[in-house]
């Protein structure tokens, strides 16, 4: 017996129940004593009952399949009552009844009916206009849904494709009465629905778009409709009806199903439709993001040819369907502020939709389902794109055939692009007028991502990939036509042809042929314009409309719309193969697992500048992570001084030349303290670590090592001695020799000792582990330690506390090492060394990493009394420490940092960053601490702030979804917790900005 039919009424209101109401349903009823709270709905009536009083034993052990006291496990009891609509029959109710128990059976997570007083699980209320309302209560999923979510990650979409795909699934074999129905949400009723409900939507101009893309939907959807496949489907499974599992991380991962309201025979691919629907609201500006959605369900459920075909219409008259409903909701039911509330929702589903082309959404889903491109065979719309055979076209520029052309090179790695020209606005006209003062044309082919297209900061991929091919020759030269073609269009310098089964839009040109005007191959179309800039690009149907450039996501399925026209031009293919994935491949092929890498899918970084990372498909990173490039990537002063050294001469430290007097002159200069006034120069901040413990041990003949727990000082055995980060090795405390000792982290904010008096009590401590007779105290060599704790995420001393620990050590005759191979080199702004900032002058310090912006230089600056003591163990050296080429990068480096400020410039962007993130802890309470100063700095995460509890995994996760905004940062510290914030000193006020505005999306709308 047919069910429901909407096109009978007009529209639905809710019953008219109250709470009071709810509760007393529920106990005469249900015989459950308990508070109700309304939950939204668009045509019912829900309540949440939270069970107060004890439940009759019809509620707790005898609901219908699952037991409602099984499923809390004791806890308080909740419940979903629901009034239905009385416009829906018995079956009806019946059949979502026995849904729930059927997808239970098969291993579901869903709700389940229980049953009344009377042993029924379909009760009835005498309402006050004396209708008889239809009354269930259903067992309550405790758990989040997704709807109040912001941004839901990859792994998060695809979970919920997968649900849907899985309930379509089991339901294939669900059968009862009470399902045929015609329901306004059944999309076979979309254009109906939204023909009808127009009308309530407000604005005309509006109402006028609605209509022109729900009938392009619509006719679109006409040409597969009818070999569909049908089945029962749930009809909703939207963000918002979904139940989920929350990960430590903080995604959300749908696992259990709710609201089986509409429930009926549909189209299968509906069920897809729907859910792919409301993750657009999510992404408002990524509507492509919903491909996830499709292929997890497709991989539960394949889905045919023509439901492929049918997926985007469907999804883009779903969201008109819901905006046309949504509006007449809130017009016909006033009160209804469920409705109200998603209206906005509904709008940027529709509009997110109708945002991507037919073609483009039809070839994306392909793409990304691994299914070939149309083919015109089956059900399609676009006709099939042939191509005209190779040895029957004509070049279409002369120029080129005669192989009398330079081939242009906009990519990442363009050495032509070098010294930031490719930030300069003419930098391709400019590369083209080279090559064109030696050729007779340049050609910039199909298929780069062209660097020439990357913005410095951009929160979404930049359009970079070329869809078409570019040819720079002198005004007036012949294009001629490739093959036989008609004139489709022409309009500016832009002509558009129609050739056999395929499209060719020629830009850039004069021409004065005329619409239907016919073609030979060979015929000229006519001749460069003035700018002398032709573009050439080929259309899989001859008015497609196709971009120039396009994302590098979007690049693979627009390519099969627009391919390479190569050929027509006489050229090669162009073949750009770009995946960061086999990079990884190759990588993990030879390299040991130890090897850190950042990112779960890391993107490939060919070029740096300033302090921005570009990947090879031209989108580009703020790098706040990389310390070593301290004057900034790709410098092109310290570029120059290092190549040119390697041309001169590179030999190693027992030669005599004058690069090494004057970088060791310059090391001194900057000293904390005349008397630490003598340089031995090694090639990392490992060299310099274990230098600095050796010299301590001979000069004092003495063996023990004082190092702070969750410090890192470097990889050699004797640097990895002293590293005490269980991150970095989980056995580092276990495996450490005797002659090591660990004193406790001088960590105000987590540590041991908070507050005023900590740098007292954490030294008072050491003077306790100094004083122990079976402690260090006897023995002492050296003290070691970061002046500024950077491996704990940045973390700086109580103030006073290394004053004192430097006075104890030296009282017990050992030395002190400051390890400033990450916070020295002017990175505190207030300081050059993490000493000054201190107030204490070492005995050794250790310095690598900024000392050589990437090339392998470091240095051990000491008192020439302790370099002298090395003498006793013989003669120093290390081959590369001190080479010409290592002593000029590192003037380079100095020079940079005087002449261009950037102590100062860490000073004055840190405080400012400093400033805007301290803003952020105070609307953001995952925000625990803001750590460092200068531009050394840790921003600490926590779960709670009372407990700080460390947000480990979501620490992680913000760090992925910062990298999808164009941000790199990474975490650190003992913990994981802590975002570090180490970028080249180079770093703008509006890269600190981007960063500090991407870090606060991310943290109010979700990762
Ligand atoms: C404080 C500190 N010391 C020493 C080192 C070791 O330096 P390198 O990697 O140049 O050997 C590091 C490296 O991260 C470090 O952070």
């Amino acid at each position: 017996m047919p069910g429901f039919d909407f096109f009978s009424g007009q529209g639905l209101v809710r019953p008219d129940i109250t709470a009071a109401d709810a509760e007393s349903m529920a106990s005469s009823l249900f015989g459950i004593t308990g508070t109700a709270r309304e939950l939204g709905s668009q045509q019912d009536r829900n309540f949440l009952i939270t069970a107060t009083g004890a439940a009759t034993s019809a509620a707790t052990g005898d609901s219908a399949g699952d037991s409602a006291g099984d499923s809390a496990g004791g806890a308080t009891q909740r419940y979903v009552l629901k009034v239905d609509n009385p416009a829906f029959s018995a079956a009806e109710l019946a059949a979502q009844d026995a849904v729930m128990v059927f997808l239970t059976e098969r291993g579901m997570r869903v709700p389940q009916p229980v049953r009344g007083l009377n042993g029924l699980s379909r009760q009835h209320w005498h309402a006050t206009d004396a209708a008889l309302l239809p009354v269930r209560l259903l067992t309550f999923l405790e758990g989040p849904s997704l709807e109040a979510r912001g941004y839901l990650a990859p792994p998060v979409v695809r979970a919920l494709g997968r649900l849907s795909g899985t309930t379509s699934l089991h339901l294939r074999d669900f059968a009862a009465d009470g399902l045929d129905r015609t329901l306004q949400w059944d999309l076979r009723n979309a254009k109906t629905v939204i023909d009808l409900l127009m009308r309530w939507v407000p604005a005309e101009e509006t109402r006028d778009q609605l209509r022109a893309i729900a009938d392009s939907a619509a006719a679109r959807l006409a040409a597969v409709a009818s070999v569909l496949r049908l089945q029962t489907i749930h009809g909703d499974i939207t963000d918002d009806n979904v139940i989920c599992r929350v990960l430590p991380n903080g995604h959300h991962v749908p696992e259990g199903v709710i609201d089986f309201g509409d429930l009926a025979t549909g189209w299968l691919v509906a069920e897809l439709a729907v859910t792919a629907a409301s993750v657009l609201h999510h992404m408002p500006d990524n509507p492509l993001a919903a491909l996830e959605a499709i292929v997890a369900f497709d991989e539960v459920v394949p889905l045919t040819e023509a439901e492929i075909t049918a997926l985007w219409p469907l999804i883009v008259l779903r969201g008109a369907v819901l905006v046309a409903s949504g509006e007449q909701q809130v017009q016909i039911d006033a009160d209804n502020d469920y409705a109200r509330h998603r209206m906005d929702a509904e709008w940027q589903v529709f509009a997110a939709a109708s945002a991507i082309g037919w073609e483009e959404a039809d070839a994306a889903i392909r793409q990304a389902l691994g299914r070939r491109p149309h083919t015109g065979a089956e059900h399609t719309t676009v006709p099939e794109h042939t191509t005209v055979p190779e040895q029957t076209t004509v070049p279409m520029i002369p120029a080129l055939a005669d192989g009398d052309y330079e081939m242009l090179d906009f990519t990442v790695t363009s050495p032509a692009l070098a010294d930031g020209l490719w930030q300069t606005t003419d930098a391709e006209w400019r590369l083209a007028q080279a090559a064109l003062a030696r050729r007779s044309a340049a050609v910039a082919p199909y298929g780069q991502f062209r660097l020439t297209r990357t913005p410095p900061h951009s929160r979404r991929e930049p359009d970079t990939f070329a869809l078409f091919t570019e040819v720079f020759l002198p005004a007036g030269s012949v294009i001629v036509a490739p093959a036989a073609a008609s004139v489709t269009e022409i309009g500016g310098d832009t002509l558009v042809l129609t050739l056999a089964g395929f499209g060719l839009r020629i830009g850039g040109i004069v021409s004065n042929l005329v619409p239907g005007a016919a073609i030979a191959a060979g015929e000229p179309v006519g001749v460069a314009s003035p700018v002398a800039r032709v573009t050439v690009q080929e259309l899989a149907r001859p008015g497609l409309p196709v971009p120039h450039f396009t994302q590098p996501s979007r690049a693979a399925a627009w390519a099969t719309l627009a391919p390479d026209p190569a050929r027509l031009l006489g050229l090669a293919p162009q073949a750009s193969v770009v995946d960061p994935a086999i990079e990884l491949a190759r990588r993990g092929a030879m390299m040991a697992a130890a090897q850190e890498k950042y990112y779960e899918r890391p993107p490939q970084i060919e070029r740096g500048w300033q302090e921005l990372l570009i990947d090879t498909h031209g989108r580009s990173y703020v790098d706040m992570v990389n310390n070593v490039a301290v004057i900034g990537h790709s410098h092109p002063r310290f570029t120059r001084a290092v190549s040119d050294q390697l041309a001169l001469l590179n030999t190693n430290s027992r030669f005599l030349y004058s690069a090494l007097a004057d970088l060791c002159e310059h090391i001194v200069a900057t000293s904390p303290d005349p008397i630490l006034d003598t340089v031995l120069l090694v090639n990392s901040g490992s060299e310099a670590v274990d230098l600095a413990l050796r010299l301590a041990r001979i000069h004092t003949g003495r063996s023990n090592v004082v190092a702070l727990r969750e410090g890192y000082h470097g990889w050699t055995s004797a640097s990895d001695a002293v590293s005490t980060s269980a991150y970095d090795n989980p056995f580092s405390l276990a495996s450490r020799p005797d002659w090591v000792h660990i004193a406790d982290v001088p960590n105000s904010y987590r540590g041991t000792h908070r507050g005023a008096g900590a740098a007292g009590e954490y030294a008072a401590d050491l003077a306790r582990l100094l004083a122990d007779p079976d402690g260090p105290g006897a023995d002492l060599a050296a003290f070691i330690c970061e002046p500024v704790l950077g491996n704990a995420g940045g973390v700086v001393p109580p103030a006073g506390y290394l004053a004192r620990v430097y006075e104890q050590v030296r009282a017990r005759g050992g030395l002190c090492i400051a390890d400033e191979v990450q916070v020295g080199y002017g990175r505190l702004g207030s300081h050059f060394w993490g000493v000054q900032q201190q107030g204490v002058v070492p005995d050794i310090l250790t310095v690598a990493k900024a000392m050589g912006n990437g090339y392998p230089l470091g240095a051990v600056l000491t008192r020439r009394d302790i370099a002298e003591s090395l003498a006793r163990e013989g003669n120093f050296f290390s081959s590369a420490g001190g080479s010409p080429v290592s002593c000029v990068a590192g003037l380079a480096v100095l020079d940079v940092i005087r002449d261009e400020s950037l102590q100062q410039n860490a000073d004055a962007v840190g405080r400012h960053l400093a400033g805007r993130l301290a803003e952020l802890a105070e609307r953001h309470p995952l925000i625990g601490m803001v750590h460092g100063l200068g531009l050394y700095m840790g921003v600490e995460l926590v779960r709670d702030r009372d407990t700080l509890e460390p947000a480990v995994s979501e620490t992680a996760a913000i760090c992925e979804r910062m990298l999808e905004l164009g941000v790199i940062v990474q975490p650190t510290s003992e913990r994981q917790n802590v975002l570090k914030i180490k970028p080249p000193l180079c770093l703008s006020r509006e890269s600190a900005d981007f960063f500090v505005d991407r870090l606060d999306e991310v943290l109010q709308g979700g990762w």
